[in-house]
């Protein structure tokens, strides 16, 4: 543990994604930072040897050597990675916990990125406090998915990559979409309109809470938004990934 933990209330996180590899330190019982958070650009390609050198920089740099958690753009069944729609295919079967806790010497264990968002959210932010069927929903390169049953999670959901219009979800409807397409906000909303109707239908949850990097301009597309099912806004911005993964970490 680091000189910031004398009370074991501080954890360690890493938020893996397409772009950006980020750590911080996090006290676990406010879900707040507590070292600066750090980034380091995700390796081209992202194998994950290459991912590991910089699991192993993150956490020399924050003087890190108790448990950990791992948030990753994929299915993680028990640490093992099971899909790879935005990451290297070289990743598919690989153990990651066995793989990053040989790296760094600590105990570490990797989840679903939006999984991990979304434990952080139901503790901290907009999910904190409620029940019944709640879904986070993380807008970015891909689409994630968080199901919640009474604050349960039921992991590894991947609703992003349900078919719609003949195609993958996230494809029309992630923020990547947006950005490739050139399109308007309220465009961009339409289509995410579209699909959260799909979700609702299928699903009938009562939250939708949206994050990701779209949610960080929540104001000029959640507003057009039309649906039946309560929408909230990610409270916690860009540290859910870091403070569900180090929630997630083991003890
Ligand atoms: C992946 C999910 C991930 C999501 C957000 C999707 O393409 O399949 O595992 O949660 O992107 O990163």
């Amino acid at each position: 543990m680091t000189e910031h933990d004398d009370t074991a209330a501080v954890g360690f996180g890493i938020d893996i994604g397409g772009s950006g590899m980020k750590a911080a330190t996090v006290d676990l019982t406010t879900g707040a930072l507590v070292s600066e958070r750090r980034r380091i650009d995700t390796p081209q390609p992202a194998t994950p040897e290459a991912m590991a050198t910089v699991v192993r920089e993150l956490v020399e740099h924050h003087n890190w050597t108790g448990p950990l958690g791992v948030a990753f753009p994929a299915v993680v069944r028990h640490g093992v990675v099971g899909s790879a729609a935005n990451i290297d295919t070289s990743w598919i079967d690989v153990d990651a916990d066995a793989l990053f806790t040989s790296t760094t010497g600590c105990d570490v264990h990797m989840l679903n990125d939006a999984d991990a968002a979304g434990i952080a959210e139901m503790t901290f932010g907009a999910g904190r406090g409620r029940s019944g069927l709640v879904m986070m929903l993380t807008f970015g390169t891909g689409i994630g998915s968080g199901l919640f049953i009474d604050g349960v999670l039921v992991p590894n959901t991947e609703l992003g990559h349900l078919e719609l219009d003949g195609v993958d979800a996230e494809s029309r409807a992630s923020a990547k979409a947006r950005e490739r397409d050139k399109l308007g906000w309220q465009e961009w909303a339409a289509r995410v309109e579209r699909y959260l109707r799909h979700v609702e239908a299928l699903f009938s949850p009562d939250l939708f809470i949206v994050g990701g990097g779209a949610s960080k301009k929540p104001s000029k597309w959640v507003p057009h938004i039309d649906i039946g099912t309560e929408i909230a806004v990610a409270e916690m911005a860009n540290n859910s990934g870091i403070v569900g993964a180090a929630m997630a970490a083991p003890r």
